[in-house]
């Protein structure tokens, strides 16, 4: 470089840092609050304590860009059942959403990052500042060969076992812990004439529930070694694990197959039956029913699996076509920030993904779910994306629908075992 030109870059140099000096303190790691048009943003939020968070997520966002337009195009269905097909078909005809929910782990990277369809943010991750705050377990989860590809906005729990604290109470029921105390509660509470001992939905919440039986019956090791194929699929685990899974569905409703999430959590709320499980977003719908926790409801590990979270994390994606990459960006910069995060959480019954939440935010039911995501064992969901992939997933949804017909535990086995085989780490 030239004596002149190094002056004139110094000079530069000089007056840039002068200025930046006297400016006010820019929010460098933002967006810049010009962007305009409309971004899309596609989940499936549309109701139960789920909207209500995005709406107050939305308004964060609203209220830092409001010349972009917020489009939200969720499409009902509890756990994306209908929305991701839905997705999958606008992807199909080249219209993608601007930006949509994924799951961290193998949702996310073996279904759109192995197509193609999104792109990576490591420069908002720079500009931010996020990989000093997300947590370390999440971001391999988000990755592929060095660059990260969504933000996630929380970390829920699947393996929440929720009660209604009154029907227990007047059955003498204790808040069992072990699948063993599980059985003989059920049983007390059938024989006492308790309608639904334990409320069941449609089919993706048998499998959510089956996806804790499993770690409640087999634990956190040989759980993940599901995943890795280090545990087998035709081993004495899954055997007794579908045992166990059996002898729940018989104090099941008999209409689950019609009855969405909500549907089957509000069976506990209003005390027609005692247990339901499912993850902590009922906590979020069931503070929209004006319900308190501890008094209206209770909530424990699934019994079997005490010192174990199994999470997921709900995340938003930038689309490689997408209509409006600015206003993404911009969008993304609320779900990834502290104040984002802080509004959408609290009311979705999730706690946040970055570690420096306000917890006075936060009520006891997420408090003690903070506690027990720094301390225990974490493990990963099957039904919301972490641990298989979309064929994977669909083959042992096949299988167990199957199951849910016939009951033929050695059947659901042996598929199982074929569909690691064929779609897993069991090849
Ligand atoms: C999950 C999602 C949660 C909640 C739930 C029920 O897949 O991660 O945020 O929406 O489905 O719809």
């Amino acid at each position: 470089m030239s004596k002149r030109i190094l002056t004139v870059v110094s000079i530069l140099m000089v007056i840039s840092f002068a200025i930046s000096a006297c400016a006010p303190a820019a929010p460098a790691a933002e967006a810049p609050a010009t962007e305009a048009g409309k971004v899309q943003v596609f989940s499936w939020w549309t109701g139960g304590g789920e909207a209500a968070g995005l709406e107050a997520m939305i308004k964060v966002f609203n209220a830092k860009y409001p010349n972009i337009e917020f489009v939200n195009e969720a499409v009902a269905g509890g756990a994306g059942t209908n929305a991701r097909a839905v997705l999958a078909t606008r992807l199909q005809a080249g219209d993608p959403p601007d930006s949509w929910q994924g799951h961290a782990g193998q949702e996310l990277i073996g279904t759109y990052v192995a197509a193609g369809q999104i792109q990576p943010l490591n420069d908002l991750y720079e500009a931010n500042g996020w990989l000093a705050v997300m947590p370390e377990t999440l971001i391999p989860l988000i990755s592929k060969d060095g660059n990260i590809y969504s933000v996630p906005v929380n970390i829920h729990r699947a393996n929440v076992m929720w009660y209604n604290p009154a029907v227990l109470a007047a059955n003498n029921v204790a808040v069992p812990t072990t699948m063993e105390e599980w059985f003989t509660a059920l049983e007390t509470l059938k024989a006492a004439g308790v309608e639904t001992p334990l409320a069941l939905g449609e089919q993706w919440t048998a499998m959510h529930l089956f996806e804790t039986v499993l770690l409640g019956t087999m634990g956190p090791e040989k759980y993940n070694g599901l995943w890795d194929g280090t545990t087998a699929w035709d081993g004495p685990e899954v055997t007794e694990s579908i045992a166990n899974y059996a002898k729940l569905l018989t104090y099941t409703n008999s209409d689950a197959t019609s009855l969405t999430w909500q549907d089957a959590s509000q069976l506990v709320i209003n005390g027609d039956a005692a247990f339901n499980v499912m993850g902590d977003w009922a906590e979020g719908y069931f503070k929209e029913l004006g319900k308190t926790p501890e008094t209206d409801f209770g909530w424990a590990p699934v019994p079997g699996s005490v010192g174990s979270f199994q999470f997921l994390s709900d995340s938003f994606t930038l689309a490689t076509d997408a209509p409006n990459p600015d206003g993404v960006k911009a969008w993304l910069t609320v779900c990834g920030s502290k104040e984002g995060q802080d509004a959408f959480n609290p009311v979705k019954g999730s706690i946040p993904a970055r570690s420096d939440g306000d917890k006075s935010l936060y009520d006891v039911y997420l408090q003690s779910a903070m506690a027990d995501w720094a301390s225990n064992t974490v493990v990963g969901s099957l039904t919301h994306g972490v641990v298989a992939n979309d064929s994977w997933k669909n083959e042992i949804n096949t299988a167990l629908g199957l199951y849910l017909g016939t009951l033929d535990g050695a059947t659901l086995q042996a598929a199982l075992t074929t569909a690691c085989a064929a779609q897993g780490p069991c090849k």
